[in-house]
């Protein structure tokens, strides 16, 4: 019997069969990229040499954990493959990425990688982005105005939704590794993601935001009755 887990374990499994003795990897971040670290530290502890860059802190202890040799991009700026979750995937592979704050880094990672290849449960696949909030990051100087050129940006690409501040459990703003705060835009659909994208990038304050557009060459996707590829894994 599967479950969201195990399915996300599947996806992890076959994109570990991607990595070859040598490479230097990017390792996502999240609860379906925890399980393709788990497997590169299988490997390395059979002696496989990878070199690896982790897109968050929190894949960094789990790496050090499982002592994965890591690396930065200044000192490897050129990576074979990242393998990584995602929150939504549509039909031409844009994403959206951050649910978990991480991903400015993930995105740089991802961007320095020869190929992006995105792990996930089925559940993931949609035919429009935009039911997942989108996530912004942003500046912690002035958010209350990034906030309202935000919409306006948006707004001027057919997205209008609220933007509101993440928030830890606690009550507290979530603070990114980066030391930035998290915007989550609802906007329910997004028509356009690459026009939204360029929007959102012309905005003073916003750091990165979470469309990736152009940048994943294919999704391995696990669902009840296998295992799928969509794009390219090449
Ligand atoms: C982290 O910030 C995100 O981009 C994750 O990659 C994304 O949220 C997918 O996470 P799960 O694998 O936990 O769904």
């Amino acid at each position: 019997m599967s479950t969201p887990d195990s399915l996300k374990r599947d996806a992890a499994e076959r994109a570990a069969e991607l990595v070859r003795d040598g490479m230097k990897l990017g390792l996502g971040t999240g609860s379906t990229a925890r399980h393709f670290v788990d497997f590169v530290g299988e490997r390395v502890r059979r002696g496989a040499r990878l070199i690896c860059v982790p897109t968050s802190e929190e894949t960094r202890r789990q790496a050090e954990s499982l002592a994965i040799p890591l690396t930065t991009l200044d000192e490897t700026p050129e990576l074979d493959l990242t393998i990584d979750g995602a929150d939504e995937i549509d039909g031409a592979l844009n994403l959206v990425k951050g649910g978990g704050g991480a991903h400015l880094r993930e995105k740089m990672v991802a961007a320095s990688s020869r190929r992006l290849i995105v792990i996930a449960d089925a559940s993931k696949k949609v035919a429009m982005l935009g039911a997942f909030p989108l996530p912004i990051e942003v500046v912690r100087f002035g958010v209350e105005s990034t906030r309202r050129r935000i919409t306006a940006a948006a707004a001027s690409v057919g997205c209008r939704g609220d933007l509101i501040l993440r928030r830890r459990a606690d009550g507290t703003d979530f603070i990114t590794d980066e030391q930035h705060l998290i915007l989550d835009a609802h906007f329910g659909r997004i028509p356009d993601p690459g026009m939204l994208a360029l929007a959102l990038t012309q905005v003073p304050g916003v750091v990165e935001h979470g469309l990736f557009i152009g940048l994943c060459a294919g999704v391995i996707v696990a669902g009840a009755a296998g295992v799928e590829v969509l794009g390219s894994l090449d």
